[in-house]
């Protein structure tokens, strides 16, 4: 397999061909996964992306083209698919996020680790050439800088998610030292999309508001209305993974993860952006479990090395953003009321 990739490398670069990737995607039903898949479909076509999941839940995913069941923390059922398709690149996008982390720790370190570990291998063993692996806000913890969190700072995370992120970070870059691999991650903010459902997070509730807003004109909300944190419309965060894994080489010049930013903002703020479209909307608080995780993490990100390095720049602030989700979940629901 090694001897395949390196022929077909050497193949491409004397007679000029464009590269095309042939792409997997672990956890293509996810709220990430499956926006990437369709975008990943319309730039590098349908046949040469092929979503996995352990279920068939997302059946627009499922139905949407090649479709295999792939067990992430599986390494056997990674390498058959990829064998069988002929990948070489890999979007490791399975992982459980903060919340259901705190509820089943050992659960969340096993598929959290293992998972990369069988991509990172699959890489040095020559099977893949290129990996996207997400890290999170959540690698920082209570010692952390809250303004501005440059790149590089005291790191001492809080959450079982948080301690798999930071370890995955320190084994990226490991790989990449000692194995060229090419691996290359973001730490993603909470990420809000209209599209897709996140699960198990603590910035979910920046999500929940808007269909409670449009369904109820109420929200209880699980973290108190001061509480600022990191967040970034699902456009932008598949615009800053596509750029990233399409950026050359040299410019990747951090292969742990890099911060990744667009907007903070309070659920107090949300909600006063949410009344402009929707003037009786209500918010109530009730904190919960969630609250102590999200007062560990950063309330804003420097991520200029990302500006810098490949060119990041993100499009939707607070605002853009709402108008956005209430438009786009108006249809939804109103689409899905005449259907029903
Ligand atoms: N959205 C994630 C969470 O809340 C953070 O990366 O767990």
């Amino acid at each position: 397999m090694f001897y395949v990739l390196l022929i077909l490398a050497i193949f491409e670069q004397r007679f000029n061909i464009t590269y095309m990737p042939k792409i997997l995607i672990i956890g293509a039903g996810g709220q990430i996964g499956s926006e990437l898949t369709f975008k990943l479909k319309d730039i590098h076509g349908s046949e040469n992306v092929v979503a996995t999941d352990i279920n068939f839940n997302n059946l627009d995913i499922v139905n949407s083209g090649l479709f295999e069941i792939v067990d992430a923390e599986d390494y056997n059922s990674i390498r058959t698919c990829v064998e069988k398709h002929d990948v070489d690149t890999i979007y490791l996008m399975a992982a459980m996020l903060s919340a259901t982390g705190e509820k089943y720790p050992m659960k969340a370190w096993d598929l959290n680790m293992n998972s990369l570990f069988h991509v990172l291998n699959l890489a040095k063993e020559g099977f893949i050439k290129h990996i996207f692996w997400p890290s999170s806000i959540a690698v920082f913890g209570p010692s952390t800088p809250t303004v501005g969190t440059p790149q590089h700072t005291t790191m001492e995370p809080t959450t079982v998610y948080g301690i798999t992120k930071q370890v995955g970070e320190r084994w990226c870059e490991y790989y990449h030292k000692k194995y060229g691999v090419d691996v290359r991650s973001l730490r993603y903010p909470g990420i809000i999309s209209w599209k897709t459902m996140p699960g198990g997070g603590t910035t979910d509730y920046a999500v929940e508001i808007y269909h409670k807003a449009i369904l109820e004109e109420h929200y209880t909300c699980f973290l108190s209305e001061n509480t600022e944190l990191p967040m970034m419309f699902m456009e932008d965060a598949i615009h800053a993974t596509v750029n990233l894994m399409q950026a050359s080489s040299e410019d990747i010049k951090i292969r742990s993860s890099y911060n990744l930013a667009a907007i903070s903002f309070t659920p107090k703020e949300i909600s006063e952006a949410i009344k402009t479209h929707i003037p009786n909307f209500k918010i109530t608080y009730q904190p919960d479990f969630r609250q102590d995780i999200a007062d560990s993490w950063p309330k804003s990100i420097d991520d200029s090395s990302a500006r810098t390095d490949w060119n990041w720049n993100h499009e939707f602030n607070l605002e853009k953003m709402t108008a956005e989700m209430i438009t786009q979940l108006r249809h939804k629901y109103l689409d899905s009321q005449i259907n029903s």
